[in-house]
């Protein structure tokens, strides 16, 4: 067994999961220290061999959310904790800074070898980038047993070079050597062969474990993730959901799918919790507000839908007919009916202890209430309705303004508006009314009036959580900084009113905005117009 207790020899896929970092590098996919933490424990849960938690050297804040990451989930029967580096000293130091309060830590360093990386980019020599690589892959050992070395844009590489610089990274003591095809570009046929021959003439080459890490630019990343596992590679870098920089990385879900639905086939298995991927995707698409489409493979909301007739009849006769798999081995219960609103506090703990969240004293407390509030509006109250709950309310972004109340008037005809309460980071409350093209924008908008960010919404989406007509609304948002570089901030809420729903995803995005930006630690200006009642609500 090796550290992370996978035995390299065995037909055990390691998933090597990536949202934390190249996933977070999706446009608009920014998280907050919190909500990567609720993601790293949720990516434990299902069990993932190794998480790389960041880069920490990007910024400060990166490197306090790897670190607590490396604290907090790290633990010794916990997964792998990884950090990003760039092949330069002090990107290690700050990869081991993150990382070393790990169990299990790893750095992962990554140099490009491509000629047009190494000309454009790098200005530098194969002769220098072989060089640097036995530098800082030794430079990187001394501080961990556990190195990961990257030859980026390999698959655009010169093969005969590439086998050059992993010689020297494993001279300099790489463990794993990762094999990227940073643009997306090589299909399946080629990445096997190239998989087969860098494993077989890179001298060294049986004594690491060789990963795959695709991009999803030309669709092919599955595919060619599948064909490097069959060449050799026994780790597999993926992303929930398919995030990732521009078209995305490999989706977890559909490599660790294709794994256990086809085992006669590619004879591999991985140590991934199934039950785990459709609540860990939902929990990543509402972290980061990144919509998961609706026909995706695996956690598309008609994954396991069925429309045509002559399906349904299949269905109904034998579900095999037509479903590979089950909805309930993602996770996806169907009798969900679970409880209502004379269900008691230990049936209410029970399960949420069986949907894997551990809540006691106060915070249970708090939830039960919640629960009590939704079950007097709802008859039945759902492992998904509690579930976005629990997600929006105790594990959502930290709060800088609370949502104290919101009135509005709408209809045909008239003029929607809006009356906002919220209580600011100074324990003040206040208050502002909008007018807008309908009761949304007009609560909106009395929130810009009170917190004055200027920011535009670039994405506003509502979904029902179940059927019928008291169904829990569902309401993610996005928008985008004005000032200061555009970032992206995505926010969700749930609620049985899709009103109340759509400002608490408005708010959660503005409140992450804020964070980002240290308002935290100022009173709102808010404009002239803006009530100021106290400090009570
Ligand atoms: O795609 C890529 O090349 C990467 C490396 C940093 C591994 O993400
Ligand atoms: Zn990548």
């Amino acid at each position: 067994m090796d550290e992370s207790g996978v035995n390299p020899n065995t037909n055990v896929i390691r998933i090597f999961d990536t949202t934390l970092r190249d996933g977070e590098q999706s446009p608009g996919a920014s998280l907050s220290s919190a909500e990567k933490i609720d993601i790293a424990r949720q990516l434990a849960r299902m069990g993932v061999d190794i998480i790389e938690a960041g880069f920490p050297a990007a910024s400060p804040d990166d490197l306090e959310a790897v670190r607590r990451i490396a604290h907090e989930v790290g633990t010794p029967d916990g997964p792998v904790i990884c950090g990003l580096a760039r092949a330069h000293q002090n990107d290690i130091d700050k990869a081991w800074e993150a990382v070393q309060a790990a169990a299990k830590p790893r750095i992962h360093t990554f140099l490009a070898t491509s000629d047009i990386h190494m000309q454009h980019k790098l200005r530098m020599t194969r002769e220098q980038v072989i060089e640097r690589t036995r530098e800082m892959v030794a430079y990187a050992r001394a501080y961990c047993e556990d190195v990961e070395f990257s030859p980026e844009d390999a698959c655009r590489s010169d093969p005969d070079f590439l086998v050059q610089v992993l010689t020297v990274a494993i001279e300099a003591g790489a463990t794993t050597l990762n094999i990227p095809d940073t643009v997306g570009y090589i299909t399946p046929h080629e990445y096997g062969a190239l998989m087969r021959k860098l494993i077989t003439e890179t001298p060294g080459g049986d004594r690491v474990i060789w990963s795959v890490h695709c991009h999803d630019d030309l669709g092919m990343a599955t595919a060619n993730t599948l064909a490097g596992l069959e060449a050799g590679a026994r780790q597999a870098e993926v992303t929930m959901n398919g995030i990732g920089e521009r078209a995305g990385n490999t989706s977890l879900e559909e490599v660790v799918m294709a794994l256990h639905t086809r085992p006669n086939f590619y004879q591999f298995s991985t140590q991934i919790d199934t039950t785990q991927i459709a609540r860990t995707s939902r929990m990543v698409s509402n972290f980061t507000g990144i919509a998961v489409q609706p026909n995706k493979a695996i956690v598309g909301a008609n994954a396991f839908s069925h429309e045509a007739g002559i399906h349904q009849d299949g269905m109904l006769k034998h579900q095999a007919t037509y479903e590979i798999m089950t909805p309930e081995t993602v996770g996806l219960t169907q009798s969900n009916l679970v409880l209502g609103k004379h269900s008691g506090r230990h049936a209410f703990r029970v399960r949420l202890q069986e949907l894997g969240y551990e809540m006691e004293g106060e915070e249970l407390n708090q939830a039960f209430q919640r629960f009590k509030e939704l079950a007097d509006k709802k008859k039945v109250v759902t492992d998904a309705d509690i579930e976005a709950l629990i997600a929006v309310e105790f594990y959502g972004p930290e709060e800088v303004f609370h949502l104290e109340g919101i009135q509005v008037a709408c209809g045909q005809p008239g003029m929607p508006t809006a009356t906002v309460r919220l209580r600011g980071p100074d324990g003040q409350i206040y208050i502002q009314a909008a007018i807008g093209t309908g009761p949304v924008d007009a609560a909106f908008q009395a929130i810009d009036r009170i917190v004055s960010v200027p920011n535009t919404l670039v994405e506003y989406r509502v979904s029902a959580i179940t059927e019928g007509i008291d169904a829990l609304g569902e309401v993610t948002v996005r928008i985008r900084r004005d000032a200061n570089g555009g970032r992206t901030f995505g926010g969700h809420g749930a609620d049985t009113d899709i009103i109340v729903a759509s400002t608490k995803a408005y708010l959660a995005a503005v409140n992450k905005m804020l964070a980002y930006t240290g308002y935290a630690d100022r009173a709102p200006e808010g404009d002239a117009a803006t009530v100021r009642v106290g400090t009570t609500a």
